[in-house]
């Protein structure tokens, strides 16, 4: 079987999606698009700028509007890519709390959804690439040549995010994250419009079971 050219990888906040999708594509030489930052990144200007987050149209105005680009890393503090919102980096902004708790109503609004899925479409078409997100192998690339759901706890990936926040020296509320992720996880598989669901082809990974590095070795080895 040829290397896939297109892989998709879907699944709950925190299930180690990004972590496996850069790995992916570092390895295989493929562009690493995380599509969750342009959810975030259309969250943090309707913060900025004062619009309600309740007020569907004007947020979907801004989604339309905003002009929104993720790069490669052009500085080495940790960072997957970076996030530019109208030229400005706000790549460590769209991982506030504030953005967290505000990103899954965002991102439940059609017009959001269809303005980000359309340029998230057109550079996934481009091939060579690794997709990461909550509908990429059942709506944005469901031509994707090999899709991976990855899955986990909500206990484990409040886990993983409160260490995540531990080690960049702030303080953290397991039980306070613990009751985000449920919340996210609720808005995002519940929403009427493309909802957090496993693409029926997909491989279905759990990663309570496997450690981020067992997870790559699968993937990988289904890749070459
Ligand atoms: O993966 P993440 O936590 O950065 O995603 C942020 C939010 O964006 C999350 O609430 C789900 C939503 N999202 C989405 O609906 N579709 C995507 N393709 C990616 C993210």
């Amino acid at each position: 079987m040829p290397i896939p050219n297109i892989i998709a990888i879907d699944g709950p906040a925190a299930s180690g999606k990004s972590t496996l999708g850069k790995r992916i594509a570092d390895s295989l030489g493929y562009l690493f698009f995380d599509t969750g930052v342009m959810y975030r990144a259309v969250t943090w200007g309707a913060l900025q700028r004062g619009i309600a987050i309740g007020d569907e149209a004007v947020v979907t105005r801004l989604a339309e509007s905003a002009q929104i680009d993720v790069r490669p890393p052009s500085k080495d503090d940790g960072r997957a890519c970076d996030v530019l919102l109208d030229g400005a980096d706000i790549t460590w902004e769209t991982r506030r709390p504030e953005v967290d708790a505000n990103v899954s109503p965002v991102s439940a609004y059609r017009g959001v959804r269809q303005a980000l899925a359309s340029q998230q479409r057109r550079i996934g078409l481009r091939g060579r690439v690794v997709m990461v997100g909550r509908d990429i192998g059942t709506v944005v690339l469901p031509e994707a040549d090999l899709k991976v759901y990855l899955d986990a706890s909500a206990e484990e990936r409040a886990r993983r995010r409160y260490e995540e926040i531990r080690q960049r020296g702030e303080e953290a509320d397991y039980e306070a994250i613990l009751a985000g992720v449920r919340r996210r996880d609720e808005i995002d598989s519940t929403r009427a419009h493309s909802p957090l669901t496993a693409a029926a082809d997909a491989v279905v990974l759990d990663s309570d079971q496997l450690n981020a590095d067992e997870v790559f070795a699968r993937v990988e080895a289904i890749c070459r």
